[in-house]
């Protein structure tokens, strides 16, 4: 009993998106219990988001965006979905994150908000605070949960899995009734204890899934956690496909980059190659340097190839709009590079694609509740369906704020579990106790081809021969990490891959189905 707790709603994850719903059902008079793997609940992949929100421009229309968004979903995104977020979303901006929360953006010396730009939007309209809009917003939700008495937040403890009434009861006959989702078990990362967390409501917001590829912007919380549990408890999961690139990365040389946000291409930045050429008319006469990003990301890995470099230039030094000083619009990007000596106000920036956010998931439906009653996902875990095929740029936050809503209303509104509680066992460690196997050594080798197969085979250019190898491959590597984590130590790093090179088999399998190219999943024809 030491290690059991009830609570109204579990949230697992403290991004925009659970911050939101865990706010939102403790407004409703229900006790929420909100863990984070990490010690610090800052580190998400919300904390990391630059360029900002979308509300309404000054000549805009909740038309003009619902098409938008349309175009860049590439013929698949979900239109009821894009109506709730363009109904919602921008009045929540409003109401919720800066008049409930606090949250602040950019102003112009007028003081009126200042709106950018971003590609393939057809007017000015996302409020940002400088270059650091999701530091600013996770920043005001932490501190408006930790102010409220009904949220238990819970730091460093690790979920494994969703227990649910086909998998974690004692008694054998709720098998032949539906299967509920009753809470999560949860490794405290510092005891080693697993903690059964009993709930009437479990919210899934675990993020993305980056770190599944070598080179992201994703911080390293983004191993895919929620998709891969959800998918084992046995919720639906959708459009796993489609991963979306971001064209612009710092290149450091090593794994690990920086984004460089679409944004300075808002105020006029233009990609150069290694000759000091413009290429993006060339690719797209359109929109130029603001087309969608899958295109332009596809127009970076051509122009590398045709100029034989490994990076390519953005270039604000001598393309920004005359009336921003780069240093203060951008103060987070301009101290950032100039660690790595480039002065960003008189020299263009190294930079290459990576990978930047999934636009599948879990699937849900308007009430953000998965095909696993019991269970709602939100933010860039779960599918909607908003995003299609690629997601239009700084709508990201938007959903996590408008999805994050709905489930803190609907997931305080399920009927009660509690009459299962009694019959739901503790974990089970799947330790063989003649093994401590705890050699970091090995998951690091574990990731490492698991990353080098999804950059390689499953990244920006997909092609047939690619993807059956990925699938192949994966599939050897999941049966040897699966051998490992349930014959040694219960570890987060252990939790981490097992739930990472699940949701890789998944994304590799997804694409190997999917001959179309559409969006952000390109798949080359082969000679
Ligand atoms: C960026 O600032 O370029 C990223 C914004 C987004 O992913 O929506």
């Amino acid at each position: 009993m030491k290690y059991r707790l009830k609570t109204d709603v579990l949230v697992i994850g403290s991004g925009v998106a659970g911050c939101t719903a865990a706010i939102t059902a403790a407004k409703q008079g229900k006790h929420v219990t909100l863990i984070t793997k990490t010690s610090d609940p800052m580190e998400s992949n919300t904390r990391y988001a630059q360029g900002g929100i979308v509300v309404l421009g000054n000549k805009d229309s909740n038309e003009l965006l619902y098409n938008d968004i349309m175009k860049a979903g590439d013929g698949i995104s979900n239109p009821e979905a894009v109506r709730i977020v363009v109904e919602e979303g921008p009045k929540l901006v409003y109401d919720f994150l800066i008049n409930e929360i606090g949250v602040e953006f950019s102003k112009n010396e007028d003081g009126n908000f200042n709106l950018t730009k971003e590609a393939a939007h057809s007017t000015s309209r996302i409020l940002h605070y400088y270059d650091m809009t999701g530091l600013e917003i996770e920043r005001k939700l932490l501190d408006k949960i930790k102010e409220i008495k009904n949220i238990d937040l819970l730091t460093n403890f690790t979920a494994i899995d969703l227990i649910t009434t086909h998998h974690n009861t004692i008694n054998p006959l709720l098998k032949y009734k539906k299967n509920l989702c009753l809470g999560a078990y949860a490794l405290d990362n510092i005891k080693g204890d697993v903690y059964t967390i009993l709930a009437d409501a479990t919210v899934v917001a675990t993020g993305g899934v980056g770190r599944l590829y070598q080179y992201t912007t994703n911080p390293d919380v983004a191993t895919g956690d929620g998709i891969s549990m959800s998918y084992r408890a046995g919720a639906e999961v959708t459009n796993m496909e489609f991963v979306q690139f971001h064209p612009t990365v710092f290149y450091t040389g090593e794994g690990k980059g920086f984004l460089i946000s679409e944004s300075l291409r808002g105020e006029g930045a233009k990609l150069i190659n290694k000759y000091g050429e413009a290429f993006m008319e060339k690719y797209s006469p359109e929109w130029k340097d603001l087309a969608p990003r899958d295109e332009v990301t596809r127009a970076i890995y051509n122009e590398m190839a045709l100029t034989e470099s490994k990076f390519v230039y953005l270039d604000i030094a001598n393309f920004h709009n005359k009336d921003i000083s780069i240093a203060k619009r951008f103060p987070g990007i301009y101290n950032e590079c100039l660690k790595y000596k480039i002065d960003i106000e008189n020299e263009p920036i190294p930079v290459v694609p990576a990978e930047h956010y999934f636009c599948g998931g879990i699937l849900i439906n308007n009430q953000a509740e998965t095909t696993l009653p019991g269970l709602y996902a939100v933010g860039e875990a779960s599918c909607s369906g908003l995003h299609g095929a690629n997601r239009l740029a700084s709508v990201s936050l938007l959903e996590g704020v408008v999805y994050g809503k709905r489930a803190g209303i609907y997931a305080t509104r399920v009927e009660k579990k509690s009459d299962y509680f009694s019959d739901i066992t503790d974990w089970v460690f799947p330790k063989d106790e003649s093994k401590s196997g705890n050699d970091p050594l090995l998951v690091f080798q574990d990731w490492t081809n698991l990353r080098t197969t999804m950059w390689n085979y499953v990244g920006i250019i997909r092609t047939k021969t690619r993807l059956t190898r990925a699938v192949s491959d994966l599939r050897n590597l999941y049966n040897r990490i699966t051998d490992y984590y349930r014959n040694t130590n219960l570890t987060k790093p252990k939790v981490e891959l097992r739930n990472g090179i699940i949701v890789a088999v998944l994304i590799a399998e997804f694409a190997r189905r999917n001959n179309k190219s559409q969006g952000c999943h390109y798949v080359k024809e082969e000679d």
